[in-house]
């Protein structure tokens, strides 16, 4: 069985879904924290079990029987983060899976100056430690993270953000399609794999052009000092640590760790990866 954690998820969700084309339903198990989440799937034959990296005895009863385990990273971060993923990675070895995969950054590293990247070096490392196969999807940068950049600047024309760097924003279609691909072919790739990306490397000044275009109104790049964008947040409400975090991410760009681009992804696909021209599109012209 291919048990899939976090498929109550956007990214996890997306990889059933797409595994569900390409092997039967009795052949995937998913490991949730809220069953009933996952009715629909379980209505079209999927084994659903309730799983929560908290709680080792119920990984022990959601990964039963598995030979491939997809461990979809947390969303927390530090060493809490780490510790979740070290018992998934623990529950899947005891349930005799014969490889684990997780859904690692293509800019995991241990001295990245984004602080989740250093997570999942920690648990790559972690990973390659137990002696068990294993494949880290080195994931793409979520191009879902891009209206959340771009703020209100097609009302106010103003794009303002600490200076940062070119970003291969990839769509989770893509990479949940590229992951179903990988389980389906197992053992394909061996450690972590090439950065799993779409082709473009685009930084805000690029996005702020294309903006321009497909509006027909300016909208203009402006550079934020690092420690007034970050105390712009704090002065709304957002906790220091977070916002230095989040600063972490421009800092980490402009040093290029999310520049890197390669063809596996479309390999994977047997098609072009979805452009961040088109994610731009959808939010200059709403539909
Ligand atoms: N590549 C990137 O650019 C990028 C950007 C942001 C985040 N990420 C990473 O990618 C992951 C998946 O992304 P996403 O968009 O699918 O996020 P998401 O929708 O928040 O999904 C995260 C999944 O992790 C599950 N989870 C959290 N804590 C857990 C625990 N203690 N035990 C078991 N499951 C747990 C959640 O379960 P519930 O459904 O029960 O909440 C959820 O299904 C994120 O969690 C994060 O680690 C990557």
């Amino acid at each position: 069985m291919i048990i899939i954690t976090g498929a109550t998820g956007q990214l996890g969700s997306q990889i059933v879904h797409q595994l569900l084309e390409r092997v039967p339903a009795d052949r995937i198990g998913v490991s949730v924290r809220d069953i009933d989440r996952a009715a629909g799937l379980a209505a079209r034959g999927v084994r659903v079990r309730r799983g929560d990296f908290a709680d080792p005895d119920s990984l022990a009863d959601a990964f039963e029987d598995a030979t491939q385990v997809l461990i979809v990273s947390a969303n927390d971060t530090g060493g809490a983060a780490v510790a979740q993923h070290a018992a998934a990675i623990d529950a899947a070895r005891a349930a005799g899976a014969k490889r684990i995969l997780y859904t690692s950054h293509q800019a995991a590293g241990a001295d990245s100056l984004f602080a989740p990247m250093r997570d999942h070096a920690a648990t790559e490392r972690y990973l390659a430690e137990t002696g068990t196969p294993f494949t880290a999807l080195r994931n793409g940068f979520y191009a879902s993270t891009v209206p959340f950049l771009l703020g209100r600047s097609l009302e106010t024309g103003e794009l303002a953000a600490p200076a940062d760097g070119p970003v291969s924003w990839t769509t989770h279609a893509d990479l949940a399609e590229a992951a179903a691909v990988i389980l389906t072919d197992e053992g394909r790739f061996d450690g972590a794999t090439p950065p799993l990306t779409a082709p473009d490397a685009l930084d805000l000044k690029d996005m702020a052009g294309i903006l321009t275009e497909l509006t027909g109104r300016t909208i203009h790049r402006t550079v934020a000092a690092d420690d007034e964008w970050a105390a712009g947040l704090t002065g709304h409400g957002v906790p220091a640590g977070q916002a230095n975090m989040l600063l972490g991410m421009f800092r980490a760009s402009r040093r290029g760790e999310f520049a890197t681009t390669g063809p596996v992804l479309e390999n994977l696909l047997g098609r072009a990866a979805t452009p961040v021209h088109s994610i731009l599109e959808g939010v200059a012209i709403p539909r």
